[in-house]
């Protein structure tokens, strides 16, 4: 907490009190914390005189911002259309199934965070689960145990 505190405190001595600067501090503070805490928005409604529901509201328009830490290993799995299609849903379902999480959340041993995304770029090899940096075509659920295997 002591950490954060510090950590805010530096953030905000780049910035006014204005309350257009909500979009670059929430950017600074995931830049710098890996996502938007409670205690980060507590601390920012202090300095810009904002309400926390006011922050949490704009922050969680855009997909650009998560409010959970990240995984030591983060999955990534399609829902354009061509994904969509191909079963992308049902691959999102088991994950949140299997890692008893859902979207956006970290699992309780912090391995894996989960998230949705509307194209990967690689529609060919639909549907697609990006781990890390590694991408995996034509996933099935048959196949996601496995695929999770070597990301301890
Ligand atoms: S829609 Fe999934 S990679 Fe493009």
């Amino acid at each position: 907490m002591e950490d954060l505190n510090i950590k805010i405190k530096e953030i905000f001595r780049n910035f006014s009190n204005d309350p257009g600067n909500l979009i670059p501090i929430l950017q600074k503070v995931q830049k710098e914390l890996g996502y938007i805490s409670l205690p980060a928005i507590e601390e920012i409604s202090c300095f810009l005189k904002l309400t926390e529901s006011e922050i949490y509201g704009v922050a969680s328009f855009y997909s650009q911002f998560r409010f959970n830490p990240r995984g030591r290993h983060s999955i990534t799995v399609c829902l354009g259309t061509a994904c969509h299609v191909r079963g992308g849903s049902i691959l999102m379902e088991a994950f949140e199934r299997d890692l008893e999480i859902k979207t956006g959340e970290c699992t309780l041993d912090k391995r894996f965070d989960l998230d949705g995304v509307a194209c990967l770029g690689c529609c060919a090899l639909a549907p697609v689960v990006k781990i890390d940096n590694d991408i995996y075509g034509n996933m099935s659920v048959i196949k996601l145990k496995e695929t999770l295997e070597p990301y301890e």
